[in-house]
């Protein structure tokens, strides 16, 4: 391929970035040229998009969200924009696409391939609920940010002698929940994937402050699981423990992203663009047993990631 396009798309995660200056310094050193589609399937549409060259992709490493922004497109979803697309591709030479996202924007990714413009997804979501990858761009920063805050949350918690219920992201999957809830020493974690029971919950917050002298305590619950207020209240009332809500909200999608983030990034972003040079396209990018692999995208889409169980129970059997 001679000239290829990279977009981000849906939610933005930090290490974007990385992905985006991976695709296109690998891209050019293979002798291609690279476009800069802005605002993931919208700009395509809406031909917004500009040559890039390394100096685009300089000093952004570092860089939360996406220098090419990002957006949603509800018109991608239907066949007339898929089509669109296509013409849209054909008049600027692109020959391979590059789509950074989550599984919408790769359902997206799908329909383009199957319309004759190959395209390659890099999973990049702070969510790591992409079914045929082991780890998605911006899950290891998300989760950092949401510690550290907890962190801060528990001195306050602590000083009061209070609950603190704090919701973290993740509105289809616990993974950050669990793996946040670890590492700062929660009680729990309340998450769609496993059932929980506010009155088993309240009855051991009663009996460990009772027996163990225990005085604070810190649940932390997955976005989609239901309002942190009125678990904080229905806490409250049951225990007698005063308590209090937190949504952590939007500011875990930003930051400077980890160490593991910016190589996750660049590993997936070079092997998309050798992927594209070899003129295959129609696959996803990710990490299976610790390595990148790439994998047919409807195969990949149709896969089912299981839930991390035996974390889950090692956290409720360490929590008091
Ligand atoms: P994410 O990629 O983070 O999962 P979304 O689910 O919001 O985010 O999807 C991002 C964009 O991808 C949507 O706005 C739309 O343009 C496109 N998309 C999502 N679902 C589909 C679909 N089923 N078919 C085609 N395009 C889709
Ligand atoms: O998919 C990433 C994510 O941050 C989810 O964790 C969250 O539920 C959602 O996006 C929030 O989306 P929005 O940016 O539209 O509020």
């Amino acid at each position: 391929m001679k000239k290829i396009g990279v977009l981000t798309s849906g939610g933005d995660a930090p290490g974007m970035n990385a992905a985006v200056r991976a695709v296109t310094r690998a891209a050019l050193a293979k002798g291609m040229e690279v476009v800069g589609i802005q605002k993931g399937y919208v700009g395509l549409l809406n031909r917004e998009f500009f040559d890039m060259t390394a100096r685009s992709v300089s000093g952004i490493i570092q860089r939360g969200g996406t220098c090419l922004y990002t957006a949603r497109c509800p018109e991608f979803r239907n066949m007339e924009g898929v089509l669109k697309a296509k013409e849209v591709c054909e008049e600027i030479g692109i020959e391979g696409l590059v789509v950074i996202g989550g599984d919408g924007s790769f359902r997206g990714a799908g329909d383009l391939s199957s319309v004759g413009i190959p395209c390659i997804g890099i999973p990049g979501t702070i969510d790591n609920d992409i079914q045929c990858t082991e780890y998605t761009i911006g899950y290891d920063t998300a989760m950092n940010t949401a510690m550290e805050m907890i962190d801060k949350l528990r001195d306050t918690t602590q000083s009061h002698a209070r609950c603190s219920v704090v919701e973290v992201m993740g509105r289809r999957a616990g993974f950050i929940a669990v793996n946040v809830a670890m590492a700062v020493g929660a009680e729990a974690a309340l998450t769609l994937e496993r059932p929980y029971d506010l009155d088993q919950l309240a009855a051991k917050m009663v009996r460990t402050r009772d027996s163990k002298g225990k005085n604070h305590f810190i649940i932390v619950v997955s976005e989609g699981v239901g309002q942190v207020e009125n678990i904080a209240r229905t806490i409250q009332e049951m225990t007698g423990i005063e308590s209090r809500a937190t949504v952590l909200g939007h500011v875990q999608r930003g930051g400077s992203p980890t160490v593991r983030d910016r190589v996750a990034a660049t590993e997936l972003g070079y092997h998309a663009v050798e992927l594209l040079d070899q003129g295959i396209g129609n696959r996803i990018v990710g990490f299976k047993d610790g390595k990148v692999y790439d994998i047919d995208l409807h195969e990949g889409l149709a896969m089912k990631k299981d839930f991390d169980d035996a974390r889950y129970d090692i956290l409720t059997e360490t929590a008091y």
